[in-house]
């Protein structure tokens, strides 16, 4: 793939920022980063971005987890509960069946909360302290609100989260609860939710964290950077294709950074730069559309519905930011079916790997991508699952087997399992 990278448009940082600023990416107006709280522009309403006066190379990375890479994040150290270092699982069995040259699975699902989010929250609740916020509030479909109250708890902060009503799945609720946060279920979807959270942000009742601050990308930027590296350590070159579930398309977004990150002092050649590809469900899916249709932007949806209620999302906010990395690094977006994600599901869990429905999308969007010819029989491939199967519980269960009610000795339990 071959990555535009125009150096000589890039914004210069506003004074005195010791090396971090933020940047605007519509109008390319700059910003110091802890001066004041910023989620969008204020003089034009884009997403922000952070910006970094020097960035690093692979040798420069040392330690492990999430702060692996502080060369390349705002602060030296966030509110830490081993986040990241998550493993990288070779599935010889899906790999044979979906004929490609390699195929693993990155499984977020095994940081400590049991998604991705705690990558992002590490820095993200880290920088609500630097800048002196008490209350920290997100809208979520689950798993932000188990990593904003299980990060809020460890760093001694109050946290709110904003759920759709009956539409998370029971792990995360639970998570939520147990670490404390306070939680309104609101009568409406996540993009209600988080159309009233921005509201309250904006009035200054709440510090934002969802994945339009741009603080938390930062922190899940270092999946790719992981991939990369554990792909090259095994494999001697980087994989050609991630493919990954996309709901407010924040992941998309902080690879694609990642990615031009790491081309822009010359550790990574514009030719390696895997194709980010987006798999969304059939009934969320306005990436996709956007892709297919060729738009500049999305179309909001309003009636959005799943079996995978992590990324039941019809209004993604960093649409901005993922619609070029989707199509900067070649890669695609592709939406799946309900029975297509659960599918996948039984598949990955027949590896011995467990996650909830909207991480088996990305492995169900491969399949179809195969099938149409999109991803070739020579690609290295990784799939990013992005939480764990205990999750979602129900959902788990309602694909599996059913249990068999037995008698209660041997000799009964004999005579059912042998016939
Ligand atoms: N997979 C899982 C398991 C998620 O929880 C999410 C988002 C995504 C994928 C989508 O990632 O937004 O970066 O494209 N969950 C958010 C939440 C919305 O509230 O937990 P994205």
């Amino acid at each position: 793939m071959t990555l535009e990278l125009d150096s000589a448009a890039e914004p210069s940082p506003p004074e005195a920022t010791n090396g971090v600023w933020l940047s605007c990416i519509g109008c390319e107006e700059t910003y110091s980063p802890f001066d004041d709280i910023l989620y969008t522009c204020p003089d034009c309403n884009s997403l922000l971005e952070v910006r970094y006066d020097s960035l690093p190379t692979f040798d420069d990375f040392s330690g492990s987890g999430v702060w692996r890479y502080t060369d390349m994040l705002p602060l030296e150290e966030g509110v830490s509960i081993q986040e990241g270092d998550t493993p990288l699982y070779h599935v010889p069995d899906l790999e044979d069946e979906l004929s490609v040259s390699s195929l693993h699975v990155k499984h977020e699902g095994m940081n400590g909360t049991g998604s991705f989010k705690d990558r992002g929250m590490t820095v993200g609740v880290g920088v609500a302290q630097r800048l002196g916020v008490d209350r920290l509030a997100v809208a979520s479909t689950g798993n932000t609100s188990a990593a904003l109250a299980a990060y809020g708890a460890r760093g001694n902060m109050e946290t709110l989260v904003l759920l759709p009503a009956g539409k998370v799945a029971a792990g995360k609720v639970a998570q939520a609860s147990l670490h404390g946060a306070r939680i309104l279920e609101v009568d409406g979807n996540f993009d209600v939710c988080l159309d009233i959270v921005q509201e309250l942000a904006a009035r200054g009742e709440v510090y934002l964290l969802n994945s339009l601050n741009p603080f938390r990308l930062e922190g899940q930027k270092t999946i790719g950077l992981e991939i990369l590296e554990e792909h090259y350590e095994r494999h001697g070159s980087y994989p050609d294709r991630i493919i990954l579930p996309v709901g407010n398309a924040g992941n998309t977004s902080a690879l694609y950074k990642a990615f031009r990150e790491m081309v822009q002092p010359g550790a990574l050649d514009p030719a390696d730069v895997p194709a980010l590809t987006g798999v969304q469900a059939a009934g969320a899916a306005p990436i996709v559309e956007a892709v297919e249709n060729n738009w500049d932007g999305i179309e909001r949806w309003n009636d959005v519905e799943t079996i995978a209620t992590a990324i039941r999302i019809g209004n993604p906010v960093n649409a901005p930011k993922a619609l070029p990395g989707i199509r900067e690094t070649g890669g695609t977006a592709v939406s799946v079916t309900d029975e297509e994600i659960t599918a996948a599901q039984r598949d990955l869990a027949g590896e011995g790997i467990g996650v909830e429905p909207a991480s088996a999308a990305s492995i169900a969007g491969l399949r179809k991508l195969r099938s149409s010819g999109v991803v070739s029989n020579d690609e290295e491939v990784v799939c990013l699952t992005t939480g764990h199967l205990l999750k979602d519980p129900e959902a788990a269960a309602k694909a599996g087997g059913d249990p068999e009610p037995v008698p209660g000795d041997t000799d009964g339990v004999l005579n059912h399992i042998n016939n």
